[in-house]
């Protein structure tokens, strides 16, 4: 059985039949073509966080593929004290095709799936969001046919987000550059952990956010202070505001170069409303993508077994 905890544990080749399995229910969604795939199957949504994207992508994708979704929060489903996780994972997936875990700790994802009869799909946890790095990386490939050689260039918190995306780059053997504060970098046992597995893998690590742009065929951001943060958030915005996509930022980087934004977008902070709805913007084909990107996951995992 498999599972999308974090995806260390995927072989490129497992990512790419994903994202074909997407392509290809995409194009037939679009042509008006519906495909039962999943016709009677279920997804519970356990999230312990506030979701638009994520759910909403989810549900939507069973229902087009003649299944449905169930949504709990972890209060309902007594994991703040009533039951333990072991009883409520082995229940939970008892009823379930899929059981799809929006939490804090990654630890609770991974203790979830070695109790689940079904699929555990990481929905975001505070260390990982492969939903988000499967559906841009699959943007990726609508907006350049040579995807794989174009530069993700990601301005902002060492977060979730580009943990995954990291993550995902390097299997891929695309070049990634990452920018942040001092401070505020990726997990360098990440890095040096991908860098050692992929040592093909091209890695920028930088601070300076225009050295970063030159060479972009994407910039990517996300909120400068994630779910859990928000204690932070005052002391995060003077020490991030030089890392804010701007007019004049995209103006620096090269005429191809596309905006992508996982969403939620706090406007006026890590990106002006100027980029976020400007002519290179592509973050809501990006936010569309995700049932697209949740449609071929489900069905990819589905034929597993
Ligand atoms: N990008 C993303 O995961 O959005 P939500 O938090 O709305 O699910
Ligand atoms: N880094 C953000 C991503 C939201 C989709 C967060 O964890 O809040």
């Amino acid at each position: 059985m498999k599972h999308l905890k974090t995806l260390l544990d995927w072989k490129p080749a497992e990512t790419e039949a994903v994202l074909e399995t997407a392509r290809e229910l995409k194009k037939s969604w679009k042509s008006g073509t519906r495909q039962p795939h999943l016709a009677g199957h279920v997804i519970t949504m356990l999230f312990e966080k506030p979701s638009l994207r994520t759910r909403n992508s989810f549900e939507t994708a069973m229902i087009h593929l003649g299944g449905s979704g169930i949504f709990l929060t972890t209060q309902e489903a007594g994991l703040k004290g009533r039951e333990s996780l072991a009883d409520v994972a082995r229940v939970v997936s008892s009823y379930s095709d899929f059981v799809a875990i929006r939490t804090f700790s990654q630890q609770f994802i991974d203790d979830f799936s070695e109790w689940s009869s079904c699929p555990v799909i990481n929905a975001l946890s505070d260390s990982y969001h492969p939903c988000q790095a499967l559906t841009d990386i699959f943007t990726m490939s609508e907006l350049f046919d040579d995807y794989r050689e174009r530069r993700l260039v990601y301005i902002g918190d060492g977060n979730n987000v580009v943990a995954s995306l990291a993550i995902i780059t390097a299997q891929l053997g695309m070049p990634i550059t990452i920018c942040t504060p001092p401070g505020y970098e990726l997990d360098s046992a990440l890095v040096a952990k991908l860098q050692k597995d992929y040592p093909t893998w091209s890695v920028m690590l930088t601070n300076d956010v225009a050295a970063a742009v030159a060479d972009a065929d994407v910039v990517y951001t996300d909120v400068w202070a994630s779910m859990g943060q928000e204690a932070e958030e005052q002391k995060r915005k003077k020490i991030f505001e030089p890392y804010q996509i701007n007019e004049k930022l995209m103006a620096q980087a090269p005429a191809q170069c596309h905006f992508l934004h996982c969403l939620p977008a706090h406007r006026g902070d890590e990106v002006t409303d100027g980029v976020m709805d400007g002519a290179r913007s592509a973050a809501f084909l990006q936010a569309e993508n995700r049932m697209h990107l949740a449609k071929g996951l489900l069905h990819w995992l589905k034929q597993q077994g």
